[in-house]
């Protein structure tokens, strides 16, 4: 009977690792999202009824556990090496010539070109699986080359990546059961604005690149935060006890595809190195539509015969070069400086420039960061600087232009003394690079803790964009968008009016009288903000956290203290430790929430929102707390609970069963025949618990 099940579960798992493989290798879907939802949900049903039927392989482990002991060193089968690089023709030409000249006269040579992903290098290591296929065994980053680290279990997550391979996808690829695959992880453009969206609503800064950001996603000790971003993986290279096996870069790359690999669709083999610099002038045309970051073109030579007896310089194959792209870069002139003022009150200085057309857009602003990059620059106002717009989101002024001429009529960057919104002082701590408004109800503050309020994916107030905030404020609606760019004369001339809200509170007491009072605001529009208004009362608690702005609260920590803690009045009361005990939540983040709500003004806010009708508590309130914001580890037979009664009666008190011990772990349930997970508790010093402790512990309240 059991062999049905294990059938049934194989052919589940097939037929899902197809449909990804369509998805996020092809392009190309042949089901609907809905449809894949319902074969996974088949998938997990079974393996939750027989476990034993689990496999690391099957796609439902893709998120698996964190390791143990942050990411282990691992040498790799044979150095990653980095490239030299060309940037320009006569630089290619040459690498080519030195290519020929190193073969014999009569040997023809043929480039094989490669889009150069912005990204990190990666080693897969497959292995024989027992059904005559390869399985992942292991991923590991470039490290310093020669060393790797083991981040296995966050590869898991991209989709890309295959978990195991059929045998006959295997042969018809000519791949043997163990192999390797090198490749480049990037992060496409689009999930890093939203990476990026997410971390500003946290209040994190964001990454500078889709390169920082998948380098730092795949170094996170959390598998489920890297599942939740995408990441890609580009298959280019592959290797058998350390050695390449193909005759040709292009079979390889051929052999990947089959094999069900993403190779970049763009690679192509040339016969000469005009071929190649054809190929290169159109990948740069084609460089700001892809959808992901490319800096360059890898030209390889394509016969892997060719390449042994070429062999390496000390860093480098002299089989292959980088071609590098020309940073996208221009000059123009520094017009002036503006002060954005943040949700904290910090003051950030932003290049304002004479615009200029650099890689497909006008670039207007560059980030100045702060006081002691404007001195690092050596920037005046009028000066003309070298600005440069990489993978990077904010284009940024790498240098200044000298030009002796012009020196005489630039003027020196003065940093205010005063907010430039409320006229208070502001101020810069020891030891800190940052100057802070010190009004906690500086307009500019009020204004963008509002926006936040009502932003999408937040409390989702749609229509209360930055125009009408402004106008809330009594500030002049801006003209075209930002107003913290607004300069301080254009403020001070700006026609005051009442503001209508002086927290983000009072938005819920508004009447359609006051918002008909404000310009270019009709009846209909303010009958539909006041209905979206009203609506968002109803926001969950987790939107409500997120709401207020707490430093690090992302809306995945926001969702899982609601969860854990029930209610605001609980996450309110916690200590530093409490809080801690909850996934996700660090020493950083604890402190954050405390230091939150410590403040009077913050608890005055949070009380007004309850009285306006916001959702306060959490549906999974129905729970208990006994076990509120604790972790549990089962392990062993319970002389008279299934394991599933425990857990369940774990959970219905506010705990969590977790399938590892850690640190985290409050309390390891070990029953008869435990084994590693106990000794690991000892190790730790992890309490231990037999059935009658735990019931006890729940009758006690
Ligand atoms: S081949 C010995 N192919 O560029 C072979 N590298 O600057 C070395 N890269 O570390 C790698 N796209 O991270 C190769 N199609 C491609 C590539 C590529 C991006 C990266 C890789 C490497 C770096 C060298």
């Amino acid at each position: 009977m059991s062999s049905s099940y294990a059938r049934k579960a194989a052919e589940l798992r097939a037929e899902i690792e197809h449909h990804e493989y369509l998805y996020y290798v092809q392009d190309a879907p042949e089901i609907s999202d809905a449809q894949y939802d319902a074969l996974m949900n088949q998938l997990k049903a079974l393996e939750a009824a027989h476990p034993e039927l689990v496999v690391p392989e099957s796609p439902t482990q893709r998120v698996g556990g964190k390791p143990k002991e942050g990411f282990a060193k691992v040498p790799h089968s044979r150095p990653m090496l980095s490239l030299d690089n060309a940037y320009n023709e006569q630089e290619l030409r040459a690498w080519a010539e030195r290519v020929s000249a190193a073969l014999p006269p009569s040997e023809k040579v043929e480039f094989t070109c490669e889009y150069k992903l912005d990204g990190l290098s990666l080693a897969l290591h497959y292995g024989a699986s027992e059904n005559g296929g390869a399985s992942l065994v292991r991923g590991l980053t470039r490290g310093d080359g020669a060393v790797g680290e083991d981040v296995t279990s966050n590869v898991r997550t991209i989709r890309s990546v295959p978990l195991s391979i059929s045998q006959e996808k295997l042969t018809s690829a000519g791949l043997p059961q163990s192999f390797e695959v090198r490749g480049e992880v990037i992060m496409p453009q689009t999930a890093f604005e939203k990476m990026n969206r997410e971390r500003e609503v946290a209040g994190q800064a964001p990454a500078a690149n889709p390169r920082n950001a998948a380098a730092g996603t795949l170094r996170t000790v959390e598998p489920s935060i890297v599942a939740r971003r995408r990441l890609d993986l580009y298959a280019y290279f592959l290797l058998r006890d350390g050695e390449t096996f193909l005759a040709t870069q292009q079979e390889t790359l051929d052999a990947l595809r089959t094999a069900g690999f993403r190779v970049n669709p763009q690679a192509r083999t040339m016969q000469t190195i005009d071929q190649v610099l054809a190929f290169i002038a159109d990948a740069e045309k084609e460089r700001d539509s892809l959808g992901y970051e490319i800096d360059g073109i890898v030209v390889k030579v394509n016969s892997t015969a060719q390449q042994r007896r070429l062999g390496f310089t000390g860093k480098a194959p002299r089989w292959a070069i980088a071609y590098k792209f020309p940073a996208r870069a221009g000059v123009t002139q520094l017009r002036g400086v503006l002060f954005q003022v943040g949700r904290t009150g910090k003051l950030t200085p932003v290049a304002d420039l004479q615009p200029i057309f650099i890689g497909g857009t006008t670039v207007t602003r560059a980030t100045l960061h702060n006081e002691d990059e404007i001195a690092r620059l050596g920037l005046r106002i009028g000066d003309y600087v070298s600005v440069e717009r990489g993978g990077d989101v904010i284009p940024k002024i790498t240098h200044v232009v000298e030009d002796k001429q012009h020196a005489r009529g630039t003027q020196k960057i003065v940093f205010p003394k005063q907010c430039p919104r409320c006229g208070e002082d502001v101020v810069r701590e020891e030891g800190e690079a940052d100057w802070r408004c010190v009004n906690a109800s500086c307009p500019a503050r009020l204004e963008e803790e509002l926006r936040h309020f009502a932003s999408r994916g937040v409390m989702n107030i749609e229509g209360l964009g930055e125009a009408l905030v402004a106008q809330l404020l009594g500030h002049s609606a801006p003209e075209s968008g930002d107003t913290a760019e607004e300069t301080e004369e254009e403020i001070a001339e700006a026609p005051t009016r009442a503001a209508l809200v002086h927290s983000v509170a009072d938005i819920y007491s508004l009447t359609l009288e006051q918002l008909m009072t404000l310009e270019r605001i009709g009846e209909k529009s303010a009958l539909s903000l006041l209905a979206e208004i009203d609506k968002s009362r109803k926001a969950p608690l987790y939107r409500v956290l997120l709401a207020l702005g707490i430093r690090h609260v992302g809306e995945r920590t926001a969702q899982t203290l609601a969860d854990e803690f029930g209610s605001m009045d609980a996450i309110m009361h916690a200590t530093e430790e409490e809080l801690q005990r909850v996934n996700d939540v660090g020493p950083k983040v604890a402190a954050a929430i405390r230091e939150f709500f410590s403040g009077e003004k913050n608890i005055q806010l949070v009380e007004k929102l309850r009285a306006a009708g916001l959702t306060m508590t959490s549906e999974k309130r129905a729970r208990g707390t006994t076990f509120a914001g604790m972790t549990f580890v089962l392990t062993g037979t319970l002389p008279t609970m299934t394991r599933d009664a425990a857990k369940e009666l774990i959970e219905n008190a506010g705990g969590k069963v977790s399938g590892s011990v850690s640190k985290k772990t409050n309390y390891v349930v070990a029953g008869d025949d435990a084994g590693s997970k106990l000794e690991k508790a000892r190790e730790l010093g992890v309490a231990v618990l037999d059935e009658d402790g735990l019931v006890e512990m729940l009758g006690r309240s």
